[in-house]
């Protein structure tokens, strides 16, 4: 498979940093989107489509047609899109276990398991874990969380909120996926994670599968907003499930959208496995685009990032901060996860925007995936 790294420098002996993959653009994924994600959703209490804004200011400074940026900052009344993943999950190991067809209801879910408790075990920065206790208790089961030592106390306080069990571990974010993953075996429990390993890879996928929803969100407000599909799609990426789940939908035709990926410079887990070649783990170090702090790419989105990815680029901490800042001033709230999408644009536009096939009438859509974390924090 060919492959380029442009990590060199330019003219003015600056590093580039972007890695790209030209064979990406001839990719094609085989997934199909199961229409019955979409519809579970919206039977679910409050679903609506998140917004998707468009970007006139951005679209101007960067000399491009459209930038658009996906807005998650309220899905079902929590701060982040991950409970379209957790929801979908959930509600996949629930039938399964009570062998229920897959167009259950919550209330035959709820009659048919007449009182049994299921209890599930998961890791989490603050998202996630918030997400999947929501759904749990929705359906009168019980959520684990395990969490990191230095997670905000008003974060574990959110997710003890939604009737969950706050565990504190020490170590890294794969530490406590380790340790909730063990416990869960222990107690007879069921291990619900957003990240797959070669041992543990249906739940991540169905996690995945659940993120479908937003495509097709995507996809409807894009033809409505500019009247065709995105050229670029930015996502961030943390273990690479969400951006999985971008990679497999827009690149399902040809020509397809590009799609560029985004990841902290201390947590540059995939830029190290993409050079590598192979998942490669790394230590990671503390960084404001929490959500983001993975050591290690999930083992079933490898696939499909290594082949599917355009181009994959860092981006510091001041970086996202100043997207998010330059965000606020349009009056959008996202924090610095989904920021992080507008400041990789940014840096990709200067040092290479011919690599991730941008020019003055390109369509470009930013995944914003997070609310500001404080503004999260108020959320109901
Ligand atoms: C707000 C936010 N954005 C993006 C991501 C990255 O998602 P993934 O781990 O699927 O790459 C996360 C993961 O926790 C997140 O919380």
């Amino acid at each position: 498979m060919p492959r380029e790294d442009l990590r060199h420098m330019d003219k003015a002996c600056h590093l580039i940093t972007m890695y790209t993959n030209p064979s990406a653009h001839i990719w094609k994924s085989a997934y199909k989107i199961d229409p019955s994600i979409l519809t579970f959703h919206q039977t679910l209490p409050n679903y609506t489509s998140t917004p998707l804004h468009r970007l006139p200011q951005i679209a101007t400074d960067l000399a491009l047609g459209n930038v658009l940026i996906k807005d998650e900052s309220h899905r079902f009344g929590l701060p982040a899109y991950k409970i379209l993943g957790a929801s979908w999950t959930i509600y996949r190991t629930v039938i399964r276990e009570l062998g229920l067809p897959s167009t259950a209801s919550l209330e035959e879910i709820k009659a048919a398991a007449g009182g049994k408790r299921f209890e599930y075990y998961t890791a989490t920065e603050g998202n996630w874990g918030r997400a999947l206790a929501r759904m749990a208790s929705m359906l009168g089961a019980k959520a684990h969380v395990y969490v990191l030592n230095a997670m905000l106390e008003t974060t574990k306080s959110k997710i003890v909120h939604e009737g969950a069990e706050v565990v504190i571990v020490d170590g890294e974010y794969d530490d406590a996926l380790k340790e909730a993953e063990r416990i869960s075996r222990e107690k007879r429990g069921l291990f619900i994670a957003d990240v797959a390993w070669e041992w543990y890879q249906e739940i991540p996928q169905w996690v995945v599968d659940g993120y479908s929803t937003m495509m097709v969100e995507i996809d409807q407000q894009t033809a409505e907003l500019v009247g065709r599909r995105p050229d670029l799609v930015v996502c961030p990426v943390g273990a690479g499930s969400l951006a999985e789940a971008v990679v497999i939908h827009f690149k399902h035709v040809v020509p397809s959208s590009a799609v560029l990926t985004v990841e902290p410079v201390t947590a540059a887990c995939l830029m190290t496995s993409l050079e590598a070649g192979k998942i490669a783990s790394i230590s990671t170090k503390d960084t404001s685009m929490c959500g983001l702090n993975c050591g290690t790419v999930s083992f079933t989105a490898w696939p499909s990032l290594r082949d599917g990815i355009d181009a994959h680029i860092t981006v510091t901490d001041e970086e996202a901060k100043v997207a998010e800042e330059t965000l606020k001033e349009m009056g959008i709230l996202i924090g610095p996860c989904g920021a992080a999408t507008l400041a990789g644009l940014t840096k990709a536009c200067k040092e290479g925007k011919d690599e991730v096939y941008l020019n003055r009438d390109s369509v470009v859509v930013l995944i914003g995936t997070e609310a500001p974390r404080g503004a999260a924090l108020d959320m109901a």
